[in-house]
């Protein structure tokens, strides 16, 4: 039996149950059958700010020992990944930030061959989300793929967003078909 490869969920958003999720979730659903699937939730996962010791500068590794030396090892297993972020204050927000920051040693061409993608929600004011999104996985070198934007303020609200429902199955065909094996 062949082994599926795992596409997995970064979800940095504070509400478990919130927009950010519910399309994440969606689009999980939707890669399920073709890939083993895994969500993570930064706020489960003890992350700290980058402390700026230019470590990784040498050894290309992160020098802090906290839980994403487990986000790292997800990343590098992974085939697909998915970064999902709300909106805060016209950006990602500072689990995503943190995330993003963290990673910095991995810009180095570790990640390429893979295949990332973003879901991003906000309520009216998008600012500079989608810019960082896509600047950051180009400078992870993965193969990008155009990411989902959804609107929405309450727990639910992006149900209604069907441009963002429809863009999601959208996502998950492209996903599916550029890892074709
Ligand atoms: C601290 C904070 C800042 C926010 N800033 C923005 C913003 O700048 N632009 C915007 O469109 N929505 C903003 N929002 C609204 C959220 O993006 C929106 O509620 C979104 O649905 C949250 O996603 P979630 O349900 O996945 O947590 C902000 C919300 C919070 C809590």
């Amino acid at each position: 039996m062949k082994l599926k490869k795992k596409a997995i969920g970064i979800i940095s958003s504070p509400r478990k149950n919130g927009n950010t999720a519910i399309l994440t979730n969606k689009l999980l659903d939707l890669l399920n059958n073709n890939f083993e699937i895994e969500k993570i939730y930064l706020k489960d996962y003890d992350i700290n700010p980058c402390k700026e010791c230019y470590y990784c500068i040498e050894n290309d590794e992160c020098s802090v020992n906290d839980d994403m030396q487990v986000i790292y090892s997800k990343l590098k297993e992974a085939q697909v990944i998915i970064l999902s972020s709300p909106i805060f204050m016209g950006g990602v927000n500072s689990y995503m930030r943190i995330l993003m920051e963290r990673t910095w040693h991995l810009r180095k061409g570790q990640l390429k061959g893979k295949t990332g993608s973003y879901v991003i929600v906000g309520c009216r004011d998008i600012g500079s989300g989608i810019n960082e999104m896509e600047g950051y996985l180009s400078r992870l070198k993965v193969n990008k793929i155009a990411g989902v934007l959804g609107f929405g303020f309450h727990e639910g609200d992006v149900l209604k967003d069907e441009e963002a429902l429809k863009n999601i199955q959208r996502l998950s065909n492209q996903i599916i078909s550029l890892n074709q094996f």
